[in-house]
This record gives structure tokens, C-alpha cells and sequence, in this order.
């Protein structure tokens, strides 16, 4: 305890000391920083990452994919500290956006200024482009004309090359010692707005209207380049009505952020005791009742203490999932990772609504990573059952899971897919995904479930394909996620039908039969979204295969065909994509959709069948497909 109240005294002197400083301190004069702003390595230290605050600007930049590219930035990287729900939604010019940047102090050919502190940004030259333009226009006065012609002596500012490659200067300014110690761990560039004033300022970032004032003086122009100090960043983009608690406020909220880590600490502790007596009064009484035997060892073991609080929880843990999953099964659970749910609490604010992805699907980092946390009751591990059993490429990896006691919950933690799901890139983000991208994820996916159809024992039947369920990678491969639904054990017959509209196989919605025919069934609908770019139902109720049934209903071959192109994505039509390829996957697509379930083909037949449309393509644009799918049979 001795140290911890020696810390918290020096941390309220330095309080105090910081309090006699600003009161001393002088607002410095502003001076007006068209050639940007000198910076000294000695007292601050570069680069740093931080941020600006950029509002979208029309018509080039109102979406995430440009302004991300005109950052050099995944998107990613913006909706997160931006706090957008959804990044493939359009957004609004009014609206705030976090943009991270990595601040360096770079030395200048001018003998005045010798060196300043910016990010510097590749920007390709656009007719019509000019410094002044791009930097008042794109980059929203984040930079000038003025700096930018000293970042770029070589071009020739009266006649920029189309094509060729500047760099713009943005702002920026990284904290230097003194404001470091006084939690200062960004210095936000904000560009002041005509009906911008310094209190708006400080309550939109939730600070002291004097700390903005101290680090930029109160003579401040509109379109001036400011710099907010805050210790972190504040949520932007708030529903209205949604109040936030957080106190960023500079160097006042020392105190209280220790006050709150101790409290928090203690609470933490006595439930966390209070938990452990429970749940190991709970198992002993259960373990007595049943399994007499087995595992004595370990709860005498939990009773008098001799594992630490660690090791005795995660036994807890285990002997709760033991009693969970049938024992079969128990043993492969070491696999993963067991989360304290601590552990994912903090991982997600504590659950916070702003996590959620859907429903009780959150979004939590954990060890410097994402992961995706699904809650769910403890009757619902079924889909644990079977992730357990099943590794493959094109299935969302389980990462781990954990188990809150408390009010009877199971939480799976899955590997998380950057670039979200197929049916936001092909309903929302029309047209970013060309041919060669299409034909490759409708390999991934007919891979992933010829795997869980053909080796898995007993057969893995998924149940619910469909677009939003296709995940995409980084690297755009697709992976099946939400195994949900997903049964083991095929052939049976329910009469508890789930699924989703336009994707349902007719077998199952009729008569409630569960085979792997009716992902056949389904994954060929996703290959008609692929191919016209359509959802899978429309908006006067019309089924997506109904209308492929009836575009290849056709009997001359060539009518057919003048028919598909008209009916496929208008993206693909302008793609010089051949017309054997788009026919082939168009097959496919029409077997899988047979309302005779025992006309459908196999996955095994399906991957075949695609991988040869693959080669066509391939054979044509002279590309090379390095990682040859599986071909069996
Ligand atoms: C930084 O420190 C070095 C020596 O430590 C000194 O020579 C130099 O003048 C300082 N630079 C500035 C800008 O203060
Ligand atoms: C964009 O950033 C990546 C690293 O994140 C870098 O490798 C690449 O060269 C950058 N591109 C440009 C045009 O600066
Ligand atoms: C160097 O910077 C000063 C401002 O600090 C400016 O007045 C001068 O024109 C700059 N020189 C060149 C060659 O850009
Ligand atoms: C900006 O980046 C480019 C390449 O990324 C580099 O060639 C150039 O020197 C940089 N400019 C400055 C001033 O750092
Ligand atoms: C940038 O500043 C200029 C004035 O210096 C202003 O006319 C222009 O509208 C500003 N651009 C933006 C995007 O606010
Ligand atoms: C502009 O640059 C191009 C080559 O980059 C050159 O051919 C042309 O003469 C230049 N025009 C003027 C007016 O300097
Ligand atoms: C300034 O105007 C923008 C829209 O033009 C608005 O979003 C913002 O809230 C305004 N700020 C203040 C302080 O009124
Ligand atoms: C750090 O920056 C603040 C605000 O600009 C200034 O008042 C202070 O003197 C600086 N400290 C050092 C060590 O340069
Ligand atoms: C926010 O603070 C107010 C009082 O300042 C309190 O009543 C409210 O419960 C807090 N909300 C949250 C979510 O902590």
C-alpha cells in the first residue's frame, strides 16, 4: 500500500506544481504559420503518432475508401476512433473524423525555418490540381500552398505534371516534455471554423477552453490550423441524446482516474472473491452429486486454496464446460484460449453499445488485436461444439471463449475479418469488387463448405450461407462465419424452421429437411448475387433464383446469353470478363438452385466445376493462380 500512496502524493504535487506553472504562463503570441511549424527534437520527441480532425469534403471525399486513400490509411484505422457504426455507409460533410498520422520533424531547405513537423502525404497530381486547391480543397486547410511548395522545391508550381506524384504537408505537432507530464498524449490538428469558437472547441474535445489557448494563443483566425491537447480522444459522432462521461479534461482529472483505478480495483477483487466462492460452492456440491471420483483432487485443491486465484479459476472454468459439452469433447478444448471474462469486459467498455456489430455480437481488443465476442446462453454452445471440430482457411477461426457464472452466459471469441462482410461490398459498396475478386471468394466459400460437408464426422450441415455470413480478409479471401444455426448430423428432419428469406432451400422450408443440399442450395443464391450484383430477395418479395430460373429458361444458347449479360452487375459488364467464365459460374449457380434437392450437385462437384471456370479466365488474362484450391474426386 506504501507505494501506491507515495505515488498518488507525487502524482497531486505535480499537480500543483502544474497548477503555479499555467498560472504563470503567458497565452503565447500567435504568429500566423503559412510555412508550418518549426519543430525542436531536443524537447519533444518524433515522430509520434496522432491525429487530425478532418470533416469529409464533396464531392471527391465523402466516403471512407477516399478519404482513406487520400490519408494513405485503412479505413479502419478511421472508423474506429471516428466511432462509425458501419464504415460503408456514405457520410455527411459536417461530420468529424479521427485520422491517424504519424507526425515527423523534418528538416526544410530554408534557411529560417530549418525544420518543421508534419505528415507527409503522397498526393497524385489530378488536371486541373493545384497546391493551393488540394491543400484548401482535399485536405481542408490542414496544410498550405505555402509549405507545400518548400516540401516540394523540385516541382514547378505553374505547371504541375498530371500524373505525377507531391507531397502535402499535413499539420501536426508532436507533445513535448512538460506537456507529456501533464497528460497531454496528443496534439489534435484542428482547422478553426468560421462559426468555431474556442469554448465550442473545448467542449467538442472536452477540454479546458485555457489549455487550447496555451498551446495556441486566443488570436485565432477561421481556417487557422489548431492544436488541442487531450490525454485521450473523445468519442465523436454520438447518437444524439446519448451523454458521454468522459473527463479528459487536462490535467484535473489526474486525481480522479487514480481514484477510479483503486475503487475499481477493490470492486473488482470482492466480486471476483465473491464469484469464486460461489461457483466453487456451486461445483463442489454438483461434483459430489456426480462424479464422486474423478476429480477429487482438484476441489479439495480449490478448497484450501493451494492453486492461486488464477489457476484455481481457470479449473473452475473447466470443470464448468466439462459439465457444459458432452465429455467427448472436453478434451479438445485445450486448443483455445480460455478468456477470463474480465478479460472481454474490458476488452469492450464493459459491453458498451458502441462495440456492438450486431445483435450480441461485439467487437473487443484484446492483447494489441481484434477480436469478435458472441454472446450467448450456455444452451446455445452447440455452435462450440461444432467450431471445435473444424480448422480450416475458410471457416472463421474460434479463438477462444469464456464463461460468465453469473448470469449464465458463453461468450465465443473469434478471429476478427477486417473488411467485413461480402454483402456490404456488394450491396452497399457496389462495384469495388471486380471479376477475378468474385470468381476467388466463390471458390473460398465452396471450399469452406465442401470441408465441413465432406470432412467432418458426423456432417456439419451450416444452415444459414448467405452474404452477410461471407466474411472478407484483408487480402479479400472469404471465410464462413456464424455457425449458429449449424447442425451436426445430417438427414434428420425439423420442425423448428430457421434460416433466412430468398436463401431457404424449398425441402426445408416445406418440409423441415436438414441436409447438406440445402447449403448447396443456398451458396448458389450467394453466386447470383455475385454475378447481378442483386440481393438475394428484392423489394416487392421476388426470390433472386426465382429470376435466374427464368433469365436461363431460355432454349437457344444465344438468347440466353444476350439475356445474362443484360442481367448481371453493370460493374462486371464494363469488366472485360469472358463470356465462357460468366456462363460456367451462371451453371453452377442454376444447378445449385434445383428445387429437386437430389438434383443439386455436390460441393465436391461445385469447387470442380468453379476452379475450371477459373482457368478459363486465367488462361485468358495470362494470370497465374498460385494457390490451386483443392480438387477432389
Ligand atoms: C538541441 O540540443 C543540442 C545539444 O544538446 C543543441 O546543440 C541544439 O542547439 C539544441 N537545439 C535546439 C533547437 O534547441
Ligand atoms: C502508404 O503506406 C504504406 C505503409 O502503411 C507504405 O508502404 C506506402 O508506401 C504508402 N504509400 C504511399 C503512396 O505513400
Ligand atoms: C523561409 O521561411 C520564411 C518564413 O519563416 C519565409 O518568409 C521565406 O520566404 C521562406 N523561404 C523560402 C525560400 O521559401
Ligand atoms: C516525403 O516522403 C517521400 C517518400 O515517401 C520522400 O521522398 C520525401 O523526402 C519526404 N519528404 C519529406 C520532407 O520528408
Ligand atoms: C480553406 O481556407 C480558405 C481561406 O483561406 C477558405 O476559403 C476555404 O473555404 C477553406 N477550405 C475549407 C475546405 O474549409
Ligand atoms: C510544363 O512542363 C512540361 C514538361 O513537364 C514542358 O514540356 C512544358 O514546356 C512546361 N510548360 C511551361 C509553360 O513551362
Ligand atoms: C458549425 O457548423 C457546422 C456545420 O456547418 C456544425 O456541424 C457545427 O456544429 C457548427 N459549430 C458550432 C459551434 O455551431
Ligand atoms: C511545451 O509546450 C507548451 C505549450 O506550447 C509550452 O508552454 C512549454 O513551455 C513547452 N515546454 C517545453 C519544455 O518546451
Ligand atoms: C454520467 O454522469 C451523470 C452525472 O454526471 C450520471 O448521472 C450518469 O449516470 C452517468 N452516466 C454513465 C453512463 O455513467
Amino acid at each position: 500500500m506504501l507505494p501506491k500512496i507515495l505515488h498518488f502524493s507525487y502524482l497531486i504535487l505535480l499537480l500543483i506544481l502544474n497548477k503555479i506553472h499555467h498560472s504563470n504562463s503567458q497565452p503565447t503570441i500567435n504568429k500566423k504559420h503559412t510555412f508550418g511549424y518549426t519543430c525542436n527534437t531536443n524537447t519533444s520527441q518524433y515522430p509520434c503518432q496522432t491525429y487530425v480532425l478532418y470533416r469529409p469534403k464533396p464531392p471527391d471525399y465523402l466516403d471512407l475508401a477516399s478519404i482513406a486513400d487520400l490519408f494513405n490509411v485503412s479505413r479502419l484505422t478511421i472508423s474506429e476512433p471516428s466511432n462509425i457504426a458501419n464504415p460503408s455507409f456514405g457520410l455527411n460533410p459536417d461530420q468529424p473524423l479521427f485520422i491517424p498520422i504519424s507526425c515527423g520533424c523534418n528538416p526544410v531547405r530554408n534557411q529560417t525555418l530549418k525544420s518543421i513537423s508534419f505528415a507527409n502525404m503522397t498526393y497524385n497530381i489530378k488536371p486541373a490540381d493545384t497546391f493551393y486547391y488540394v491543400s484548401s480543397n482535399h485536405f481542408g486547410n490542414l496544410t498550405t500552398y505555402e509549405t507545400t511548395m518548400i516540401v516540394n522545391p523540385t516541382l514547378d508550381i505553374f505547371n504541375l505534371t498530371i500524373g505525377s506524384n507531391a507531397y502535402f504537408p499535413i499539420f501536426c505537432k508532436c507533445p513535448n516534455t512538460t506537456q507529456l507530464r501533464n497528460r497531454v498524449n496528443f496534439l489534435v490538428t484542428y482547422v478553426f471554423q468560421p462559426n468555431d469558437s474556442l469554448s465550442s472547441i473545448a467542449s467538442l474535445f472536452r477540454v479546458t477552453r485555457q489549455s487550447i489557448v496555451d498551446v495556441n494563443g486566443d488570436d485565432i483566425n477561421p481556417y487557422d490550423t489548431i492544436f488541442v491537447p487531450v490525454s485521450k480522444l473523445v468519442k465523436l459522432n454520438q447518437p444524439p441524446g446519448v451523454p458521454t462521461n468522459q473527463t479528459v479534461v487536462v490535467s484535473t482529472t489526474i486525481d480522479h482516474d487514480h481514484k477510479g483505478v483503486v475503487v475499481g480495483l477493490s470492486v473488482g477483487l470482492g466480486v471476483c472473491v465473491l464469484l469464486l466462492v460461489l461457483v466453487s460452492g456451486l461445483l463442489v456440491y454438483r461434483e459430489v452429486d456426480n462424479r464422486k471420483k474423478s476429480k477429487e483432487r482438484d476441489f479439495e485443491g480449490i478448497k484450501q486454496g493451494k492453486f492461486g486465484k488464477q489457476g484455481s479459476e481457470r479449473r473452475i472454468v473447466k470443470q464448468l464446460e466439462q459439465n457444459l459439452l458432452l465429455a467427448d469433447v472436453s478434451d479438445t478444448l485445450d486448443k483455445y484460449k480460455i478468456y477470463e471474462i474480465d478479460e472481454l469486459r474490458k476488452a469492450t467498455n464493459g459491453f458498451d453499445e458502441k462495440n456492438v456489430i450486431q445483435g450480441s455480437v461485439y467487437k473487443g481488443f484484446i492483447d494489441g488485436k481484434f477480436h469478435v465476442i458472441k454472446k450467448m446462453k450456455w444452451n446455445a454452445c452447440e455452435e462450440l461444439k461444432i467450431l471445435q471440430k473444424v480448422n480450416h482457411g475458410n471457416l472463421v477461426r474460434l479463438e477462444g471463449f469464456s464463461i460468465d457464472p453469473e448470469d449464465a452466459s458463453c461468450y465465443l471469441v473469434y478471429e476478427y475479418i477486417e473488411n467485413g462482410s461480402l454483402s456490404s461490398w456488394l450491396h452497399e459498396n457496389k462495384g469495388k469488387l471486380n471479376w477475378k475478386a468474385r470468381l476467388r471468394i466463390s471458390i473460398d466459400i465452396a471450399n469452406g463448405l465442401q470441408y465441413i460437408h465432406e470432412h467432418t464426422r458426423p456432417q456439419v450441415v451450416h444452415k444459414d450461407i448467405k452474404s452477410s455470413n461471407i466474411l472478407l480478409d484483408a487480402n479479400m479471401r472469404a471465410k464462413i462465419a456464424n455457425f449458429g444455426l449449424a447442425r451436426s448430423g445430417c438427414n434428420a428432419i425439423t420442425m423448428h424452421i430457421v434460416g433466412t428469406q430468398g436463401y431457404i432451400a424449398p425441402e426445408y422450408l416445406t418440409d423441415g429437411i436438414v441436409s447438406p443440399k440445402m447449403d448447396v442450395f443456398s451458396f448458389g443464391v450467394v453466386l447470383l448475387e455475385l454475378l447481378s450484383g442483386r440481393e438475394a430477395i428484392d423489394d416487392d418479395g421476388k426470390v433472386l433464383w426465382a429470376s435466374a430460373h427464368e433469365i436461363w429458361g431460355y432454349t437457344e444458347d444465344t438468347e440466353k446469353v444476350k439475356k445474362l449479360m443484360e442481367w448481371i452487375d453493370k460493374f462486371l459488364q464494363k469488366e472485360s470478363c469472358s463470356v465462357d467464365a460468366l456462363t460456367n459460374m451462371m451453371n453452377v449457380a442454376i444447378a445449385c438452385v434445383n428445387k429437386d434437392p437430389s438434383k443439386r450437385p455436390s460441393m465436391v462437384d461445385v469447387v470442380y466445376a468453379l476452379c475450371k471456370s477459373d482457368d478459363l479466365f486465367y488462361d485468358i488474362s495470362g494470370n497465374d493462380f498460385s494457390t490451386s484450391p483443392i480438387r477432389a474426386r
